[in-house]
């Protein structure tokens, strides 16, 4: 697990964007997963300038969402702050601004007809993509990957879950509120790619920015290992996580004088 902090988030979200450029031009049919919220904005609007200013492509890139609300579906009719739903924000933060072909973008449909079925329609997909390459990762308040909320196995794989009170409080006040919804208008429930799904990536980035994430990251890079943190599992990775921080988010790493070390040996190494 690699550890990498940088003082602001315009710093951490170019590191983020960087690595994922690395693998559209290492392998231009690469695969990737891809997250909502608002900590991976400013990686999404760092693709779109190097796609714009440097020609960055992403014409045989595909890509699977971690999650989305059930019941909600991107409905370009209405103006965006009054559609919540993940496909939208991923239409509007990434999509619609860069060279990707509309059916090659997969974002769970939370309309689906039968949802447990679609979930393992989902797997079926990714699975014949041929994995993901590269995961991109947030993490909530509760320590969730995707919407695997505190107890999900840590073997779960992509299924229907029931939103905790305090992610629910969370994006409500996040995004919710400011679209002037109430709290019973948000949905209850989601879809998401397990933690299972999310291990078999072969490559992961996590970010966070914000004081607000500063204990559940520690807890998430410091461990223990527990269901009640899903982003723990990182620990059980067979790949190499790169964890991208701001100063903010790291402030309360115990080790964060070693993890300041490792990255400045490993630069010396690479050199
Ligand atoms: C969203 C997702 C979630 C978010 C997490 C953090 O697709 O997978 O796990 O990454 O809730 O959200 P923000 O970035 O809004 O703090």
């Amino acid at each position: 697990m690699n550890v990498v902090i940088r003082d602001t988030y315009e710093e951490m979200s170019k590191v983020a964007a960087g690595i994922i450029a690395g693998f559209v031009r290492a392998k231009p049919n690469c695969v990737i997963g891809l997250a909502t919220g608002s900590t991976p904005i400013g990686t999404y609007r760092e693709l779109i300038r190097m796609h714009k200013e440097e020609g960055l492509d992403f014409s045989q890139v595909r890509t699977f969402n971690l999650d989305e609300y059930l019941g909600l579906g991107m409905d370009l009719d209405k103006p965006y702050h009054l559609d919540q739903s993940y496909a939208r924000f991923m239409y509007e933060e990434l999509f619609k601004h860069i060279n990707i072909p509309k059916e090659n973008t997969l974002v769970p449909d939370g309309l689906a007809q039968d949802p447990q079925a679609y979930c393992q329609w989902y797997e079926e997909q990714i699975a014949a993509a041929g994995g993901i390459d590269i995961q991109v990762l947030g993490i909530g308040g509760d320590g969730h990957w995707g919407f695997n909320e505190p107890g999900s196995s840590l073997a779960s794989r992509t299924r229907v879950v029931a939103l905790t009170q305090k992610t629910l409080d969370d994006n409500y006040e996040s995004f919710y509120k400011n679209a002037g919804f109430s709290r019973d208008e948000m949905p209850k429930f989601a879809i998401t790619m397990g933690i299972g799904t999310i291990l078999e990536a072969r490559n992961a980035i996590m970010l966070a920015n914000g004081a607000h994430k500063a204990g559940i990251v520690a807890k998430a890079i410091e461990g223990p290992v527990i269901a009640q943190i899903t982003a723990t599992a990182m620990h059980l990775y067979r790949g190499e996580m790169t964890i991208i921080l701001d100063k903010a988010a790291a402030s309360k790493l115990e080790n964060i004088d070693h993890y300041l070390h490792v990255e400045r040996a490993m630069r010396e190494l690479h050199k």
